[in-house]
């Protein structure tokens, strides 16, 4: 509101000028007004779907990676990193994993994301925000920002970083749950478009290193089930025979066996 910062008291975040926010009983802070919340924040449904999806471990090798990415390149461990779109808090927890003295701040927009992301790791803050605005975080306050199938604001990535600080952004391939697609028609991936992140990250960032992961999966119909509710086209579960279809999947005597396909792109701030 005024952009000074924010001291923590007892169960509230107050600044000099006297606004202040109530830390919730689940231990995030939402930092939006109910009217300024963006249309695609998950529901409580995705955010459990996701919840349940993740910690059966599917995409536990993304987070492996991932954080060990991240960890190869802040040797000290320590500083703030930020996980805009953090969801569940699932790959934040992870990277916090491998960095024993850094802190995390899970920004999203969904309350029924940040209630989770707020217990995922005892170091991590969850705040209630919306990517594509100015952030409530000081210039070159992160030491990494990750990005996991999640809005980008370029901008801010470039603003919250210091010198030499961390982006990890990760993106679904092409071909990535191929095979559920002919099951569950609504499940379309949009192809991550690598050109596109490069050519927006162009200037302030070099790129450090880029490698895809693909992942064999063994689903049961209740897995499938979870990845069809987490996704983006869950808003739009009503359509056509969905609902139908899904319920059909209990009638199948096998797991499905489907590829999970990502691209996990290291960029560096430029000027570090
Ligand atoms: C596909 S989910 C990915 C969540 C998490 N990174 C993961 O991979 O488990 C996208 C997340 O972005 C959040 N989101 C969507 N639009 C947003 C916005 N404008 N500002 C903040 N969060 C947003 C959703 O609430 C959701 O948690
Ligand atoms: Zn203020």
């Amino acid at each position: 509101m005024c952009g000074s910062s924010l001291t923590r008291a007892p169960g509230v975040l107050r600044c000099a000028e006297r606004h202040s926010f109530d830390v919730a009983r689940q231990g995030y802070v939402n930092l939006l007004s109910a009217r300024s919340r963006p249309p695609l924040a998950d529901s409580g449904d995705m955010a459990t779907a996701r919840a349940e999806f993740l910690t059966a471990g599917h995409y536990a090798p993304l987070a492996r990676r991932l954080a060990e990415h991240v960890a190869d390149r802040l040797p000290a461990g320590d500083g703030l990193v930020v996980d805009a779109g953090a969801g569940t808090g699932y790959y934040l927890g992870a990277v916090l994993d491998r960095l024993p003295a850094a802190t995390g701040l899970a920004l999203d927009a969904s309350v029924a994301g940040l209630r989770r992301a707020a217990r995922a790791h005892e170091r991590i803050g969850a705040v209630g925000w919306d990517i594509w605005q100015p952030w409530p975080l000081a210039d070159g306050s992160a030491s990494a920002v990750l990005n996991v199938f999640a809005p980008r604001n370029p901008a801010e990535f470039a603003r919250v970083l210091h010198p030499g600080g961390v982006l990890a952004v990760v993106t679904p391939t092409a071909a990535h749950l191929a095979e559920l697609r002919t099951l569950v028609a609504m499940l379309e991936v949009h192809e991550g478009k690598l050109d596109q992140l490069d050519s927006s990250l162009a200037g302030e960032f070099e790129p450090a290193v880029r490698e895809t992961l693909t992942v064999e999966l063994s689903l049961s119909p209740d897995d499938v089930r979870r990845v069809v509710a987490m996704g983006p086209n869950a808003h739009h579960l009503d359509r056509g025979d969905q609902r139908a279809r899904l319920a059909e999947l209990d009638q199948l005597a096998e797991p499905v066996s489907a590829t999970a396909s990502f691209v996990l792109s290291f960029f560096r701030r430029a000027g570090g």
